[in-house]
């Protein structure tokens, strides 16, 4: 039996699959390679993009998503990640997770007879990823010679976004706060100054300052990233074209202000639909297209 393919970073495809993903995505009238076929869909924390996106994905490719949250099957405190893992892939020909801690999928991944794929940890966000390019692609028709800015948390979305940057040959300038870079960093030019990241920028991304499971820190945080919000005078700094994008949910007036998330250098919609059609574009290249 081959190994499963799995899905837990964007890098786990090369720049060529990638490539290949994001023209499936595209791909009028799929053919229904999950006919008949279950995929377990197991949220450890909330979501509306990307619990909703996968299981119309799924439907759309003629298979039946089965959605459980994490309370309901317990990771390691009903049974271990691993045993749930064998039993789900009795049923099911892929695996999705979101969960807190990416140990968990790596787990889930060494024991799986099918593919895992990460919908959200602790350390990236990679169907975010696969979406953000494709609005980029939508709009550029190539990746070639930009530059991407992120400013405010260099967090679990950062991080993919770094990754996806790499395999397709674009720069990325972060702004955070010390003390909250992302790790690990990759090739991504780092600064504490929100201006000089958006400097030459062709896009501006940002999101949430607390994400889910730092409730706690949120008072903390909104003080450690005053200065950090993308507002019209920073989008200035950037091109005169450059584009907004934001994973969802957003804060507006903490990391963003209203006016350039409801404004026209957003693009905010088109990512959130662009979450469906990535995700379906990544089972046409697990399930094959034939
Ligand atoms: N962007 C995103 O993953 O949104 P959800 O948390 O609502 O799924
Ligand atoms: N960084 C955010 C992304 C939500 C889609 C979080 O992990 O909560």
């Amino acid at each position: 039996m081959t190994a499963p393919r799995h899905f837990l970073e964007v890098d786990d495809l090369d720049a060529n699959e990638l490539l290949t993903v994001l023209d499936l995505a595209r791909l009028p009238d799929p053919p229904p390679v999950l006919a008949g076929k279950g995929v377990a869909l197991l949220f450890e924390k909330p979501s509306a993009r990307t619990r909703n996106s996968t299981e119309v994905a799924v439907f759309e490719l003629g298979g039946h998503p089965v959605t459980m949250r994490g309370e309901e099957v317990g990771i390691d405190t009903r049974e271990t990640a691993e045993d749930l893992t064998r039993t789900l892939a009795c049923f099911h020909i892929a695996i999705a997770a979101r969960v807190f801690d990416h140990a968990h999928l790596e787990r889930m991944a060494a024991v799986s007879s099918v593919p895992v794929v990460n919908l959200l940890s602790d350390r990236g966000h990679p169907c975010q990823a696969l979406a953000d390019l494709l609005t980029l692609h939508d709009r550029w028709g190539s990746f070639e010679g930009r530059t991407l800015a992120w400013v405010g948390d260099g967090n679990n979305v950062c991080q993919s976004l770094i990754r996806a940057a790499a395999l397709t040959g674009m720069r990325v300038q972060v702004a955070t706060p010390d003390g909250y870079a992302p790790d690990p960093a990759g090739a991504a030019v780092l600064t504490h100054d929100p201006a000089e990241a958006v400097k030459g920028a062709d896009a501006v991304f940002t999101d949430t300052w607390a994400s889910m499971g730092q409730e706690d820190e949120a008072a903390a945080r909104r003080t450690a990233f005053a200065g950090f919000t993308v507002d019209d005078a920073l989008m200035a700094q950037a091109k005169a074209d450059a584009l907004f994008l934001h994973c969802l949910p957003a804060h507006r007036g903490e990391e963003v202000v209203p006016s350039v998330l409801d404004g026209p250098q957003s693009v905010v919609w088109p990512e959130a639909e662009n979450r469906l059609h990535a995700i379906r574009g990544l089972f046409l290249f697990l399930f094959g297209t034939a």
